[in-house]
C-alpha cells in the first residue's frame, strides 16, 4: 500500500488489521466487555447532526485553537496511549514529531513504550504528561517530580482506571505486558513476518518509564486506592496545568473544577474501560453548561473523522484528542501513513466547517452562531 490509500480513519484500521499480529491489533481495537460501549460512542457521534449553513464567506478558514495560552495549530491533539510502539518501532516518536510539527499536545502515557525525557524532547516541548496513580502513591509522586525535572508544564491525571478494564480481546490472546512470546503468539507472528522481523530487530517494546532504578511496575497493578485526598495532594505539589481524563459525571466535574483542575477530558477511554458507560459526547453539553461558558472541557472516545471533531466543538468541547486511529496509521504505513491520517482529519475538518458556515472554530459555549 502507499499512504495516499488512506483516505479515511476505516482505511487505516482495515491496513492495520493486516499488518499487525492479531493479538497487537486487537490490543489496540478491543474494548471492554462486549463492546457495545465503542458501538454506542459511534452511534452517539453519527447522531449530532450540524446543519450547513448558507452564503457565509468560508473561503478561508482558520483551523487553529487557543489552548492554555499558546496557539495549537489545529483543534485536536494526541490522546495518551501506552506502549504504542507495538504499532510499529518509533512510533512514540512519530507521535511526538507530528505534535511538534502542528504545535499539538501529546499525551504521553505513564505505560509509554519510550522515556517521557525523549517524548518531551522530540515534541519539542508539546507534550503533556499522563499519570496513572497506582499502589499506595509512592511511585506515582516520583514519576510526577521526574516530569516536572523534564520540563513538563502539563499533567493528565486519567481517573478511569480504578482497574484495568476487562477487553475479552485482550485476554483471549494472552495479552500481557511486558509479553510473553508463547507458541500461540510465536504462530500469530510467524503471520505477520514483516511486523515481526521489524520489531524484533529494534528490541520488544516496553514500559520505558519503568527501566530507571526503583521503578517496579505491573500493570494491572490496583489504581483503586485514589481519593479526591490524592487529587488535593497532587494539586497541591503540581504548580503546572493539571487536565484530569476519564470524567463522566456532572457533579464529579464540577467538584473537579472547584478543587483548582484546570480542564476536565470528558473521555470513557475509547471504550476500553467500562462497557457500561454513556457515550462521552452526550455528556459534553451538560458538563458545558454545569462548569460555565469559559471553563476548558477536553473530549475524546470514538473520533474518527475531522467531521466528529466539529461535532465535539459545537457540543460544547474546546479541545479534542484522537486515539487509536492514529496507531492504525502508523502500522499501516509508518510515519507516512500517520501524516496522511492526520492530513485526511485535517482535510475533513477543514471542508465540516465550511459546509457549516465556519470560518473560525466555535470557541466555548455550545452551537454555531
Ligand atoms: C492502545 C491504547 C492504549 C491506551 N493507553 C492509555 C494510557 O496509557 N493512558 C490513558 O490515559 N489513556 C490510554 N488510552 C485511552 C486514550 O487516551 C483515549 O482515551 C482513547 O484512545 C480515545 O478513544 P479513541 O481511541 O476511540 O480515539 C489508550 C487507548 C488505546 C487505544
Amino acid at each position: 500500500m502507499i499512504s495516499k490509500d488512506i483516505h479515511s480513519a476505516e482505511d487505516a484500521r482495515q491496513f492495520a488489521m493486516r499488518r499487525l499480529p492479531r493479538m497487537v491489533f486487537d490490543y489496540i481495537d478491543g474494548a471492554a466487555g462486549n463492546e457495545a460501549g465503542a458501538v454506542r460512542n459511534r452511534s452517539a457521534l453519527d447522531a449530532v447532526t450540524l446543519t450547513p449553513r448558507i452564503l457565509k464567506d468560508v473561503s478561508t478558514r482558520s483551523l487553529s485553537k487557543d489552548l492554555f495560552g499558546t496557539k495549537a495549530h489545529l483543534p485536536f491533539g494526541i490522546a495518551p496511549m501506552g506502549m504504542c510502539n507495538l504499532s510499529a518501532p518509533g512510533a512514540d516518536l512519530m507521535l511526538a514529531r507530528l505534535a511538534a510539527r502542528h504545535k499539538v499536545p501529546l499525551g504521553v502515557s505513564t505505560v509509554a513504550s519510550t522515556p517521557m525525557e525523549e517524548m518531551i524532547e522530540a515534541a519539542e516541548g508539546n507534550a503533556w504528561f499522563q499519570l496513572y496513580f497506582s499502589g499506595d502513591g509512592e511511585g506515582t509522586f516520583r514519576l510526577v517530580d521526574r516530569a516536572k525535572h523534564a520540563g513538563y508544564q502539563t499533567l493528565i491525571l486519567t481517573v478511569d482506571v480504578p482497574e484495568v478494564g476487562r477487553r475479552p480481546r485482550e485476554l483471549r490472546h494472552g495479552f500481557k505486558m511486558p509479553f510473553k512470546i508463547g507458541p500461540r503468539q510465536f504462530l500469530d507472528f510467524a503471520f505477520h513476518p514483516r511486523w515481526s522481523l521489524g520489531t524484533l530487530m529494534a528490541g520488544r517494546p516496553d514500559l520505558a518509564n519503568f527501566q530507571l532504578e526503583g521503578f517496579e511496575f505491573d500493570r494491572t497493578e490496583s489504581r483503586a486506592k485514589a481519593t479526591w485526598d490524592t487529587l488535593s495532594e497532587l494539586r497541591e505539589r503540581w504548580q503546572g496545568k493539571l487536565v484530569v481524563k476519564g470524567v463522566l459525571d456532572v457533579q464529579d466535574a464540577a467538584r473537579l473544577k472547584e478543587a483548582g483542575v484546570d480542564a476536565v477530558q470528558v473521555s470513557n477511554h475509547g471504550a476500553r474501560q467500562f462497557v457500561c458507560t454513556p457515550s462521552p459526547i452526550e455528556v459534553v453539553p451538560k458538563f458545558r453548561d454545569a462548569l460555565g461558558a469559559h471553563y476548558p472541557i477536553f473530549f475524546d472516545s470514538g473520533v474518527r473523522s475531522g467531521d466528529d471533531v466539529l461535532r465535539a466543538l459545537v457540543s460544547g468541547a474546546n479541545f479534542v484528542f484522537v486515539g487509536r486511529i492514529l496507531q492504525f496509521a502508523i502500522a499501516a504505513n509508518g510515519e507516512a501513513g500517520l501524516l496522511q491520517m492526520w492530513k485526511v482529519l485535517e482535510d475533513e475538518l477543514s471542508i465540516a466547517m465550511a459546509m457549516v458556515g465556519l470560518s473560525q472554530l466555535p470557541n466555548c459555549g455550545r452551537g454555531i452562531d
